[in-house]
């Protein structure tokens, strides 16, 4: 049989890495690709993936503001706060992803970094410093409400446009998980004694 040629290699095999590589890229942010077959125009995509990336950075912001919360809680709630803030937290997390991927799933770019995400969010920068328990749960409970009215205003909008995939993503998995947060954190905010009950006489009317 005769020998096969192999053709000439037109770089000889170098182990050295490659490193420090940089080029232009392959997709700018704010666009969606074409082709994808979605069965949704491009004009649907791209103002979804606009909007859903507005939902991600405001979700990256409350998660990382429970991880500061987390570390940062301090009184006799510590344990308690300091475990729920965390559950919360990896919840967030687990969200952040599925927004994220919805986006790249329709063509468009996610946001990832920290500054593109400060840029971006809706939701009030606290001190670095380390804030009481009242104002720690206050700072998530507004970032959760500027989520919250977003996923309604942004579901609504999907099904308008008939993406049922972004609605279903925005009411099941977003809006319904902030709802519930929502509920655990402001139990926390009720006036209610911990040791002494209140005398009924005690209680001013009205
Ligand atoms: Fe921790």
């Amino acid at each position: 049989m005769a020998k096969k040629e192999v053709p000439a290699r037109q770089t000889p095999i170098n182990a050295q890495p490659r490193i420090h590589q940089r080029a232009g890229e392959i997709q700018a942010y704010g666009t969606v690709s074409h082709g994808l077959p979605l069965e949704l125009e491009e004009p649907v995509r791209l103002e979804m993936t606009e909007q859903l990336n507005l939902l991600l950075a405001d979700t990256m912001t409350l998660r990382d503001l429970y991880k500061k919360s987390h570390w940062q809680v301090a009184g006799p709630t510590f344990y308690q706060l300091h475990l729920l803030f965390d559950k919360h937290y990896a919840e967030q997390v687990e969200i952040v992803d599925e927004i994220a991927e919805r986006i790249q799933l329709l063509g468009g770019i996610s946001l990832a970094m920290a500054a593109d995400v400060a840029e971006t969010t809706r939701i009030e920068r606290p001190p670095r410093g380390r804030e009481e328990v009242p104002v720690q749960i206050s700072r998530l409970l507004d970032a959760h409400q500027i989520i919250i009215g977003h996923c309604r205003e942004l579901a609504g909008r999907a099904s308008k446009l008939g993406d049922d995939g972004t609605n279903d993503l925005v009411v099941s998995d977003v809006l319904r998980a902030n709802e519930l947060q929502v509920w655990f954190l402001s139990e926390h905010l009720v006036d209610a004694p911990l040791v002494h009950a209140e005398e009924p006489s005690a209680r001013k009317a009205g």
